[in-house]
């Protein structure tokens, strides 16, 4: 079965082809670089970008892949939780295609399918696991006891991680989107150099704080003579740091309270190379199975869409035209 994913959530517009036998046969993404003139996403600019790429995107794909639109079988596409205007622009195109193709189609939840961009490469998810999913609207902990369930048990009270690297790279100048730059400005500076804080390390609980780590490094910046150079690095790398501790230490200490043998990353920020690292590292140590998604996998992609999609389409699912788009939701799965 040949599914084609359509993720439109936020402000990348990306399409893929994914085969039931094959795996991922394409994955072509365009990403909207005008948001950085504002440090931050504009949802009305997003949408009207995300009308301006699908269809040349989509054709692009079919050039691409020799595959004509009669060959695909089933056509998923993200429905929530995201920016409605921009989910709005891909559900409309989703469905035009479902109607002229004669096809299923089902609605992706989009954090399900970030947890899934773990079996792109084949692997169907090992459970009991717990997974950590870390985007830009997102810091949460699921435990999975079983394929399909996902029970909150740890999430942000404010800021999501993603969102901190973003506004801490705003803060320092380095441009949007603020993870691949923080992490980048990271390397040539000493992840021990400004003691940040972590928030809520001492507690029982499994939820997240960021926004005060985000204070604590702009009281930091604002007292510094000048902010440039090995002071931005310097900056980048204790900030970062920060972040990363506090993911591992709760996503381990997740592990172990759920006693579960399997620990998945997802999202955005699991492109986060020290966050992969240590992640790794810790989870070694205590003899719990570590995977990440591939790196390309990691960021919003129409490849997770399509790969998610698969399950319900090969049982007959179709949400047909009344399918619906919605800005929050919880993960509830099709299985
Ligand atoms: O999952 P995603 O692509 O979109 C949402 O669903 O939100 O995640 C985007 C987030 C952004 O906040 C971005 O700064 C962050 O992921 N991100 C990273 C890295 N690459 C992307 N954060 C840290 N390190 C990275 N290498
Ligand atoms: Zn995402």
């Amino acid at each position: 079965m040949n599914v084609l994913g359509i993720e439109t959530s936020c402000d990348d517009t990306s399409l893929a082809l994914f085969s039931t036998r094959r795996g991922i046969i394409s994955n072509l993404t365009a990403n909207q670089l005008i948001h950085d003139e504002y440090g931050g996403v504009v949802p009305e600019i997003a949408s009207r970008a995300h009308i301006r790429s699908v269809l040349p995107v989509y054709r692009a794909l079919l050039a691409e892949t020799g595959v004509d639109a009669r060959d695909i079988d089933g056509i998923g596409v993200a429905n929530g939780p995201g920016l409605i205007g921009s989910l709005l622009v891909g559900a409309a195109f989703a469905k035009a295609l479902a109607y002229a193709v004669k096809r299923p189609l089902v609605g992706v939840h989009h954090i399900e399918a970030h947890i899934l961009s773990n079996e792109l490469e084949g692997e169907v998810l090992s459970t009991p696991a717990v997974v950590l999913v870390v985007s830009g609207g997102h810091t949460s902990l699921y435990h999975i006891p079983f394929a399909g369930r996902y029970e909150l048990v740890g999430n942000t009270r404010d800021d999501a991680a993603g969102e901190s690297f973003d506004k801490i790279a705003k803060l320092l100048g380095l441009g949007f989107p603020g993870g691949p730059v923080l992490e980048k400005a990271a390397r040539d500076g000493d992840g021990e150099a400004v003691r940040f804080p972590r928030a809520m390390m001492k507690k029982g609980d499994l939820d997240f704080s960021f926004s005060g780590l985000k204070t604590a490094v702009r009281l930091y910046v604002e007292g510094l003579p000048r902010v440039n150079g090995k002071a931005v690095s310097d900056v980048a790398a204790s900030a970062q740091r920060a972040i990363v501790d506090v993911l591992v230490e709760k996503t381990v200490r997740c592990a172990a309270r759920y006693r579960v043998g399997h620990v998945y990353l997802a999202g955005g920020v699991a492109a986060n190379a020290l966050l992969r690292e240590n992640l790794a590292g810790a989870c070694a140590g205590r003899g719990i199975q570590y995977h990440a998604p591939l790196l390309q996998y990691c960021t919003d992609n129409g490849a997770m869409i399509a790969c998610a999609a698969s399950g319900p389409l090969a049982r007959g699912r179709d949400d047909t035209m009344r399918l619906d788009v919605f800005a929050r939701g919880p993960v509830s799965s099709w299985a």
